[in-house]
């Protein structure tokens, strides 16, 4: 496809200061000519957020968050960060809905699109994720799950510009375990047909990345399947070695 892909780092709560060295590798590894077809991204802790854009001024990697709050600016709201903060922080993406959100907060399909507005409204991309549980996926429902999650956490003003899908089986994070390639194919063609369905030709170019247990060993075949237009990495994104191993799975 003509879809530009795009590798994704989620740090998730990890990282300290002295991963700084982490971020200046893959951001010199991302710099050279496979960054003419492919685009970077790691989303470090929002403690280094600031400190991470400074860093990679002037190269191809690109920073982002891992949530916001869905009010999009300022307001009482202890602990949390604002899409505008995250803006103002230099970064150009955030992750809403990923699955220890939904999990550990009890965030709803409907919080994760007022996210996502949140983000619209501030210029960011939002990297919505999705995804079944190990129990649903037994019980045959991830395409019905997929659906209702796709139908409920999207606006109906996202675009390919606005938005990346993030498809991670929950039962797959962290666990080492992942789909079969031929079950990846057949979901992410579901979800894209379920893209175009509601948006039309927009939903055509949304992109579509597959996440859970990507690693230097599997990238090459889970990135080669058809409508994966990328990963979303979460353990194997906090070593440059690792997260350029997979990039360079391309
Ligand atoms: O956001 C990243 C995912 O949750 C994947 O995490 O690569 O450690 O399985 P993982």
């Amino acid at each position: 496809s003509d879809i530009r892909p795009l590798v994704a780092g989620n740090w998730k709560m990890n990282g300290t200061r002295s991963s700084l060295d982490q971020i200046r590798a893959i951001a010199h590894g991302v710099s050279g000519p496979l960054s003419r077809k492919l685009d970077a991204l790691i989303c470090p802790p929002a403690t280094l957020l600031y400190v991470a854009t400074t860093l990679t001024v002037d190269t191809r990697l690109m920073i982002g968050a891992q949530d916001c709050h869905q009010k999009a600016r300022t307001g009482a709201h202890t602990g949390d960060i604002s899409a505008e903060m995250i803006r103002d922080c230099f970064a150009t993406h955030v992750i809403v809905g990923h699955s220890e959100r939904r999990q550990e907060y009890g965030e709803s399909n409907h919080r994760v699109l007022l996210k996502a507005r949140a983000a619209y409204d501030q210029g960011l991309t939002a990297i919505i994720c999705i995804g079944e549980t190990r129990e649903e996926r037994a019980e045959g429902r991830t395409m019905e799950v997929l659906h209702r999650q796709l139908r409920g956490s999207l606006p109906d003003d996202a675009t390919a510009a606005n938005t990346i899908i993030a498809y991670e089986p929950v039962w797959a994070i962290g666990t080492g375990q992942t789909p079969r390639a031929d079950e990846v194919a057949k979901v992410h063609a579901r979800i894209r047909a379920d893209l175009v369905a509601r948006f039309g030709e927009g939903g055509e170019t949304i992109r579509l990345l597959y996440g859970g247990s990507v690693n230097p060993g599997n990238a090459k075949e889970l990135l080669g399947i058809p409508h994966v237009n990328g990963a979303l990495i979460g353990g194997a994104s906090l070593k440059a070695a690792d997260f350029l191993s997979i990039y360079h799975a391309y």
